[in-house]
């Protein structure tokens, strides 16, 4: 997934797309580069690499222009190299895309047979190419690009500059996300709203397929038949602050500590504190007819939708089917009659997600999404959406979102349990209890903090880890493994506690540590004898439990961190706080980019 950014002003624009490209930076960081079309002339600068690189390119080589593009890139055709890094140009158009042209290759075939020279590997320099074939037959430009655009298979954001139009900012989209911000006297286009922020809060969210022709004080959006169409215009929420992480030492880590506050904000939008009641649900789809839930989501979110399984079922005797996203739609699952399909997405822009929602609207089912950003496609799409409030997420591996996730799940396992009947108002009153007081116990929990770094520590020269866990918490240890090799490159697993002793314990010896999530719960005991059978082949321990009476203390483990806590039902949102700390110091031990690992986006909008 890439980062587009665009500006038409009276101002240099040069340094607004570097800052707008710095804020967009975490969805793709392989190569960035801008350009300007200035005195008749189409100038761009592309650096391979961090947006520092072209930061230093140009100092050496400035850029002025009133209007101009900017691109950072996630490679999806082409390595990333300076050639393949966007914007990609034609004599007279230039080009920023983020997306996936399917039938790129038919098409760079149909240039080269015209005598085009192509020079990069990517799908995206076609574009500006076609473009330009319909300019030299008489088109305008804005026609010019809505005659394009059929001809072009798959997912696309563009932002696109004309040489002979100086006055003139266009760009259009089709399954990936682009918005328009409008200020005074200059207009903008961005992947999304953090970079605009300190410009304007004006926002429009362009549909698939919408055109929008910009100039410095005037916009006009039509469709691909060249009608206008209205859209409206929404203030946006993101405040620049949001999107600073001082006084902390990366995104990742002001994410991790701002958990306490992100939950009680996600959980006022769905708690009476006072009758300890879940209200303002909507009340479309009626959760009192459900019989069935499919859990749909990537990565993190996948892991809160497994642990959203144990909750479903436990408190609403309703079967949970969980799938990652990229698998659901094509194993033709059977979509039950009075069935509830819910997806999960941080971003409201993955790609395979946003898929499975589309395949499972059309085959007539209700879908409910679970969203951080929102007028994110997928919060667009749904047929109801519950928001978490964790704010914007920059740090590429996901932690308040994830916990926030959790919060918002489980909310809706209780008013699950209470639609079907199977929870009392005092049932749900004592889980909404324990849903309250998680804020409080994430804050104490935070104080391990400079624990956790002495064990990060101990451990960051290992090279591998094994997680365990079991029940709702065994989803957990699937996300200690992933946030570990995510963000530090060493390789991680999670595995069900009580799955060890069929494989996996034959990796068990001194080099591999074992990370155990272990609450007080009724499993206590059968993970204890996990942690034993542990200890008995030399492994190290890492034990992550809480105190508790009347239950046998495990043989030592050889690092143990305990948690203040109490209620089997909130477990997952806590236990994970941990296991992000520790994957964090170990990232920072070991000098990775930990709010942007390699290879990785923050969404990832191609499948
Ligand atoms: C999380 O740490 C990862 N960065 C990744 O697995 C992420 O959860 C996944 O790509 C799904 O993203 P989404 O929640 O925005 O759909």
């Amino acid at each position: 997934m890439c980062g587009i950014i665009g500006a038409i002003g009276e101002r240099n624009v040069t340094p607004l797309l570097m800052e707008g490209l710095k804020r967009l930076e975490y969805r793709g960081y392989d190569s960035a580069g801008v350009a300007v079309v200035y005195q008749s002339a189409i100038q761009v600068r592309r650096a391979v690499g961090k947006l520092s690189n072209l930061r230093e390119q140009l100092t050496s080589q400035p850029l002025v222009g009133f209007v101009g593009i900017g691109h950072t890139r996630w490679a999806t055709h082409g390595p990333p190299t300076e050639r393949n890094a966007h914007p990609h140009r034609s004599a007279k158009v230039v080009v920023v895309h983020n997306g996936i042209i399917e039938n790129y290759l038919e098409l760079r075939r149909e240039l080269t047979a015209c005598g085009v020279k192509l020079l990069s590997d990517t799908d995206t320099e076609i574009i500006p190419h076609l473009i330009e074939q319909r300019l030299e037959q008489g088109d305008d430009p804005v026609t010019a690009v809505r005659l394009t655009l059929p001809r072009l298979t798959g997912a696309f954001a563009l932002g696109i500059l004309f040489l002979d139009h100086p006055d003139l900012l266009v760009a259009t989209r089709r399954s990936s996300p682009l918005i328009l911000g409008l200020g005074h006297g200059e207009n903008f286009i961005a992947s999304d709203a953090t970079p605009l922020v300190p410009y304007t809060r004006r926002m429009v969210y362009l549909n698939d397929n919408d055109i929008a022709i910009l100039h410095r004080e005037s916009y006009q959006i039509v469709d691909l038949a060249g009608q206008t169409v209205e859209r409206a215009v929404k203030e946006s929420q993101v405040s620049a602050e949001l999107t600073e992480k001082w006084p902390y030492r990366h995104f990742m880590q002001k994410e991790i500590f701002e958990q306490p506050t992100a939950i009680t904000q996600t959980l006022q939008g769905f708690l009476d504190y006072a009758s300890r009641r879940i209200v303002d649900f909507p009340t479309q789809p009626d959760l009192g007819r459900v019989r069935f839930v499919n859990v749909v989501a990537c990565g993190t979110s996948y892991h809160a939708g497994l642990v959203a399984k144990y909750w479903i079922e436990g408190l609403a005797g309703i079967p949970v089917g969980v799938d990652v996203a990229s698998e659901f739609r094509y194993r033709q699952p059977p979509l039950a009659e009075n069935g509830l399909t819910v997806v999960i997405s941080q971003s409201g822009e993955t790609a395979d997600t946003l898929a499975c929602l589309r395949h499972v609207k059309a085959a007539g089912q209700p879908v409910l999404a679970i969203v951080n950003v929102p007028e994110s496609s997928i919060a667009r799409e749904a047929d109801a959406v519950l928001y978490t409030r964790a704010g914007p997420e920059i740090g590429v591996a996901s932690t308040k979102a994830f916990t926030t996730q959790l919060a918002v799940l489980a909310c809706l396992a209780i008013a699950l349990g209470r639609a079907q009947g199977r929870l009392a108002p005092h049932q749900e009153q004592e889980l909404v209890a324990q849903l309250q007081g998680v804020a409080g116990h994430m804050e104490r929990i935070l104080t391990h903090d400079e624990a956790i770094l002495g064990i990060a520590r101990e451990l960051m020269h290992a090279t591998g880890f094994l997680f365990l866990g079991r029940g709702s918490c065994f989803p957990i240890a699937l996300e200690g493994a992933l946030k570990l090799k995510e963000i530090s490159y060493i390789h991680a697993e999670g595995y069900a506690a009580g799955e060890m002793k069929h494989g996996p314990i034959a990796l068990i010896d001194e080099e591999l540590p074992v990370v155990v999530v272990a609450p007080r719960d009724p499993l206590f005991e059968k993970v204890a004898s996990n942690l034993e059978e542990v200890k008995a082949r030399g492994g190290r321990v890492v034990l992550i439990s809480s105190n508790g009476s009347g239950q046998r203390t495990p043989a030592a483990a050889d690092f143990s961190i305990t948690l203040d806590t109490s209620g089997d039902f909130i477990a997952p949102l806590l236990y994970v706080i941990p296991l992000q700390l520790l994957a964090y110091h170990i990232a920072v031990l070991k000098g990775t980019d930990v709010d942007q690992p390699r290879n990785l986006a923050k969404s990832v909008t191609v499948e």
